[in-house]
């Protein structure tokens, strides 16, 4: 990626050299000495970077009013296991004390994807709130709703539309559809509505992927002189490769885990894992295996291991021929079982109340 390209937050290619990223796109290199009990992300890399993150550090030590928001398109029917980790980072600052937003995008899924507004609520309903739910946000100290039935925010979005100017978009966006004009107006509001009744910090995690929408939302809320908005800030994580050490999407679904995936696809998805380790039982026990280039390692790092001592160990163990791929595998596989059956269980709960916990149904 180049300096003058622009990134497209609707398409699935990846950039792959973060610092080159953080230079180009005048992003700050995350420093985990601002945030206190920083989460396994934080503590292993995967955030790597954001915008104006001193200013959400401050709220944290001085307990001062804050918000943290994302939002998603309800367009798949079922959820990538990966949006475990958006969710790790909105559980951070919601126990660190931000007021905590969840939209579900129902517009920009209608507006960029063509999906019926009902099917796009229907899969929401179903799967999207509830598996939010189940990785672990507090329902009581969430606020979710749906784009298409907030007020605020759609009234705020029009306001907000004569704040921008054609020739910004096509600077952020490249060539602009009109409805990525709608859905991306739409999501600055929603990422500056929690300012309304008063001005405060806010943070939005997300994949690098939506960048341009941040730097929309920080522009337009400078310009939106009569709110005295804080300029939103943003904290990034890297993204996670399939099984099989793809960082582009896989269209083959077999590649990648998802919540709720069963026993066996775990079993079997596991089964397939790209791992560092040598082509025979002799070698690997004298030579070691590599953990840079091992997607088993990628889940015990950002997922299943959290204990810092346990995960260093294994690393070593494994670098020195003391664990072989079929144990690596064999653990990755039991953790991950334990961790769906308990998701699936909270999963099941969520749904049956799911009415309890929106805003605006
Ligand atoms: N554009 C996001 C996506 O593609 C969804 C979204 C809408 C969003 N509004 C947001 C994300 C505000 C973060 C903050 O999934």
């Amino acid at each position: 990626m180049t300096k003058n390209e622009v990134i497209d937050p609707w398409s699935s290619e990846l950039p792959e050299n973060y610092k080159k990223i953080i230079k180009d796109f005048g992003l700050e290199k995350f420093d985990i000495k601002n945030f206190p009990e920083p989460n396994l992300l934080m503590r292993r890399g995967i955030v790597f970077a954001g915008r104006d993150l001193k200013i959400i550090s401050k709220c944290i030590k001085e307990k001062k009013p804050f918000y943290v928001l994302t939002g998603i398109m309800p367009t798949a029917e079922k959820l990538h296991f990966g949006t475990k980790s958006v969710i790790d980072q909105v559980k951070y600052f919601q126990k660190h004390g931000a007021e905590t937003y969840v939209l579900i995008a129902d517009l920009e899924a209608t507006a960029t994807r063509g999906l019926p507004l009902k099917e796009a609520q229907r899969r929401a309903l179903e799967i999207h709130i509830p598996c939010y739910i189940a990785l672990g946000l507090n329902p009581q100290k969430t606020k979710f709703y749906f784009q298409s039935k907030n007020n605020e925010v759609r009234n705020l979005a029009f306001i907000l539309s004569n704040k921008a100017t054609l020739n910004e978009y096509k600077a952020i966006y490249g060539n602009p559809e009109p409805s990525r004009i709608m859905a991306s107006i739409l999501q600055v509001s929603d990422i500056l509505h929690p300012q309304l009744k008063e001005p405060i910090p806010g943070i939005i995690p997300v994949g690098i992927d939506q960048d341009p929408h941040i730097r929309l939302s920080r522009d337009i809320s400078k310009r939106a002189k009569e709110f005295k908005f804080f300029q939103p800030s943003s904290i990034n994580h890297k993204f996670v490769p399939d099984l099989l050490g793809n960082l582009k999407m896989s269209k083959s679904e077999g590649n990648s885990l998802y919540l709720l995936d069963t026993d066996e696809e775990i079993k079997r998805k596991i089964s397939k894992a790209l791992t560092g380790g040598q082509k025979t039982l002799e070698e690997q026990k004298k030579k070691g295996g590599n953990p840079d280039n091992d997607m088993l390692f990628e889940l015990f790092k950002q997922h299943l291991i959290d204990d810092d001592k346990e995960f260093k160990k294994r690393i070593k163990d494994y670098k020195e021929g003391k664990i072989l791929d079929s144990e690596n595998k064999k653990y990755a596989t039991e953790l991950l079982q334990k961790y769906m059956k308990d998701f699936r269980k909270k999963y099941e709960e969520a749904k049956k109340q799911i009415d309890k916990f929106i805003l605006n149904t």
